[in-house]
This record gives structure tokens, C-alpha cells and sequence, in this order.
């Protein structure tokens, strides 16, 4: 188990200059998922505050769904994406195994100038991104950035497993990092961790090196999610809780400096348990799963560009990110705005 945290670097720092976001049209209500498996609107309601996901259509792709929410970040930052030096798309759900992801997104955004890769940390991958792209810019190595959580969750769900297929949903979220100038915001801390020993409780066991999908296995759905999903509540309770602590220190804030708290949006248990323990008041956390179910790596981003462009940040505000997932992986951001 390693947790590093990083705080100022001690090169140039770095801001959120811009969010956007994408969520796929068509809407799968908890009724329309009982209809589909032994579920009922009450159960998914209570045990996760679910109410309803976006589902991509058939010839949208991850990609299409991070491109969209990339213009809309490129558009508020006022970058155009030919000005773009790096992308990185965080997700589990790639177009294809290879080439990556952030390949498709520069081509369709027309970035020629970005180098661009994937990251594969599940649901922490979004902040992973954040981490990566500020210290390369923070070390000169690169200029503006975009990072992007994408996820077309609804490829990679069982259809027939009542314990899973009601907790994901499709989406984007994207950011553009660029130098910040004196007077602006930054990101002031971040951390990032990681626990492979916990790898079997998350995953999806099939359809890699380790187990191709064959004519043989190919009606065992092992190209989908599986979870053990008690033992990954506590888990992330405890890992979202120290991720949360760590940031806030490394940022030398105190809790009570924390004006919004952005959570990965998982289950509301969860984040209702983490912020009793950080004494956070619930009006300081956003919550969007109700509308978009579990996202992976977009939740986090989608759930920022929202509270942006619903006016809940202002200049100058102190705002935590926190997220957790399959890895088991963690991470967590501080930022003033
Ligand atoms: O994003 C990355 C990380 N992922 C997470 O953070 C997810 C973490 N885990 C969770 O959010 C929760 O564990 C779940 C929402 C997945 C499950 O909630 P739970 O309260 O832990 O329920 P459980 O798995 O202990 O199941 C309780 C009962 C079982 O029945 P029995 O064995 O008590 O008879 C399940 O079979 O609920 C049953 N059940 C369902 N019933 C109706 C499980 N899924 C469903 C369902 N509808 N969809």
C-alpha cells in the first residue's frame, strides 16, 4: 500500500482554467432497471440514492462522449484545442485496447499539437490525470492541458447481475490546467494511492492477456464488471476519509477552510459517512448520482464542471476532491479557485 502526497512542487502553479461536461441523452430510470432484473426503485433508492443514469447511444463512444465534454472545457477556458499540449483521457471503458483513447479525443478535437495517452485508475482516475498533468506542468514540460474522465459504463455492465448493473451510467467530464498567474487560483494539494492487493474486489476479469474472451467462455459475461461490493464500502469509506485529511493538510487548510467537497459519487451512504467524519456540513458536498448513477472516472469531473456552471464556486474558494475505486486506487486534490 503507498500513498504520496504531493504539495507545492516548488515550480510554476498550476489552475483549473475551465470545465465541461457531457451526458448521453437517453435516460434509464430505477423503474426501467426493474423491469430488466429482480430490483425495485425502493431498494436502489435507499441503499445507493440512485435514481436514474444516462445510457450512450449504440454508435457513441467513450471517445465522443470526452470530446464533447473537452470542447465545452476548451470553450470556457478560452483555449482553443489546437492549443492543447497534453491530453489525458482517464478511463476503464476505452474505444479499443489500444491505440488509447486520448488518441481518438485529439483527433476528433483536432489538438495536433497534444501528446496524448490514457490513464487506467478506475473511478480515482479523473484526479490521477489532475496530478499527472499539473506536474508536468508545473516542471515546464508541458503548457495546457486537458484531462478528461469518459466512461460508456453500459458496454462493460451485466445486464443480468442485479448487484452491479443498477450502480453505473455513461458520461464525461473534462478541465483545462494552464500556468496560473499571480492573483489566481491553484491547485494547492494532491495525493494519490494505491492498493493492488485489493485488485480481485473490482475488476473485470475478462477480455484482457489474462483471459481473452473465447468462443468457449464467451456466454460467462466476463468481459463485465464484478464487485464485492460490502467489502469496497469500507474500504472506500476509509481511503476517501484519509485521501480527504491528507489534501486538506497538505494544503495547510483546515476542514472548516473547505467551502465545497466534491466526492466521488458512488453511493450516498458513502459519502454521508465520510463527511461525518471529516465534520463537513452536508450543504458543503456536492451529490449528482441521483441523476448519473456511478460514472468512474467522470463522476468526479462531471460533478465539478456542474457545481462551476451552477455558480456553487466562487474566486477565491477553498474546494475538495475526493474519489476511490477498483485497484483499489484513491486520490484527492485541494484547490483554491
Ligand atoms: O465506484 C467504485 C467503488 N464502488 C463502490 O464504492 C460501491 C461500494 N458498495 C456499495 O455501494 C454497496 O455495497 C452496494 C450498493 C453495491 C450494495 O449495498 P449493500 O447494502 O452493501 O447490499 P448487499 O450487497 O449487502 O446486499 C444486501 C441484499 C442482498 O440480499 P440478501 O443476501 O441479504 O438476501 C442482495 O442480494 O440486497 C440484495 N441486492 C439487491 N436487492 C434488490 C443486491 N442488489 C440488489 C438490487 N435490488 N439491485
Amino acid at each position: 500500500m503507498a500513498t504520496a502526497p504531493t504539495t507545492d512542487l516548488g515550480f510554476r502553479p498550476v489552475r483549473i482554467a475551465g470545465t465541461g461536461s457531457y451526458l448521453p441523452e437517453k435516460v434509464m430510470t430505477n423503474e426501467d432497471l426493474a423491469t430488466l432484473v429482480d430490483t425495485s426503485d425502493e431498494w436502489i433508492t435507499t441503499r445507493t440514492g440512485i435514481k436514474e443514469r444516462r445510457i450512450a447511444a449504440e454508435d457513441q463512444f467513450t471517445s465522443h462522449l470526452a470530446s464533447e465534454a473537452a470542447k465545452a472545457a476548451c470553450e470556457q477556458a478560452g483555449i482553443a484545442p489546437e492549443d492543447l499540449e497534453l491530453i489525458i483521457v482517464a478511463t476503464i471503458t476505452p474505444d479499443t485496447l489500444t491505440p488509447s483513447t486520448a488518441c481518438y479525443v485529439q483527433e476528433q478535437l483536432g489538438a495536433e499539437k497534444a501528446v496524448a495517452f490514457d490513464v487506467s485508475a478506475a473511478c480515482s482516475g479523473f484526479l490521477y490525470a489532475m496530478e499527472i498533468a499539473q506536474s508536468l506542468i508545473a516542471t515546464g514540460g508541458r503548457g495546457n492541458a486537458l484531462i478528461v474522465g469518459a466512461e460508456k459504463l453500459s458496454a462493460f455492465v451485466n445486464w443480468t447481475d442485479r448487484n452491479t448493473c443498477v450502480l453505473f451510467g455513461d458520461g464525461a467530464g473534462a478541465a483545462v490546467l494552464t500556468p496560473a498567474e499571480e492573483g489566481q487560483g491553484r491547485i494547492l494539494s494532491s495525493t494519490m494511492g494505491t492498493d493492488g492487493r485489493q485488485a480481485e474486489l473490482l475488476n473485470i476479469p475478462g477480455g484482457g492477456s489474462a483471459c481473452p474472451i473465447t468462443l468457449s467462455n464467451a456466454e460467462e459475461k466476463l468481459a463485465t464488471l464484478a464487485m464485492q461490493g460490502r467489502e469496497v464500502f469500507k474500504h472506500a469509506v476509509n481511503a476517501m476519509r484519509r485521501a480527504s485529511e491528507e489534501a486538506i493538510e497538505q494544503a495547510g487548510l483546515k476542514p472548516a477552510d473547505i467551502n465545497l467537497v466534491i466526492p466521488h459519487q458512488a453511493n450516498l451512504r458513502i459519502i454521508d459517512a465520510i463527511i461525518d467524519r471529516l465534520e463537513v456540513s452536508k450543504d458543503d458536498v456536492f451529490i449528482n448520482l441521483d441523476k448519473y448513477g456511478n460514472t468512474s472516472a467522470a463522476a468526479v469531473a462531471i460533478a465539478l464542471d456542474e457545481a462551476n456552471r451552477q455558480g456553487r464556486i466562487s474566486p477565491g474558494d477553498h474546494i475538495l476532491l475526493v474519489a476511490f475505486g477498483a485497484g483499489l486506487t484513491w486520490a484527492s486534490a485541494a484547490i483554491q479557485w
